[in-house]
């Protein structure tokens, strides 16, 4: 009986470590997941900013959906790629507008 006892202690205590070792892993890997889907929601609210401010500085704010993937890129590369657009927009943020308009159309 006594014999009995102790290997369940050892078992519990055993199994109990298992647990902690386990959900130990398990919030690492939660969290470096947040960490990422943060950095990703706020590239794409600069790059939103970016858009909005800075594309209805000439004209009306272009409707996202009006234009596909590759149409984006000829209207950012070489339309827009003046001088008097130099003015209102750096070459990288161009690069941040490009890429999140071809992620919505
Ligand atoms: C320096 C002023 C200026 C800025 C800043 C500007 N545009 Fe334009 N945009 C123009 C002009 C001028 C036209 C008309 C060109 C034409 O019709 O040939 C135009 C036309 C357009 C068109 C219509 C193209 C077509 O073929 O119908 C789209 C779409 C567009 N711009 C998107 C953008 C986006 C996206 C941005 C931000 C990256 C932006 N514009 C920023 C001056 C600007």
């Amino acid at each position: 009986m006594k014999i009995h006892s102790n290997v369940y202690t050892i078992l519990i205590v055993f199994l109990f470590l298992i647990q902690q070792i386990i959900s130990g892993c398990s919030t690492t890997v939660t969290k470096g997941l947040q960490k990422e889907d943060l950095r990703k929601i706020e590239t794409d609210l600069v790059s939103q900013n970016l858009f909005k401010n800075k594309c209805s500085l000439c004209h009306e704010l272009p409707d996202i959906d009006g234009f596909s993937s590759e149409e984006w890129t000829a209207i950012i590369d070489y339309t827009h790629d003046t001088k008097a657009a130099r003015k209102f927009i750096t070459l990288e943020e161009a690069e941040k507008i490009k890429t999140y308009l071809k992620s919505m159309s």
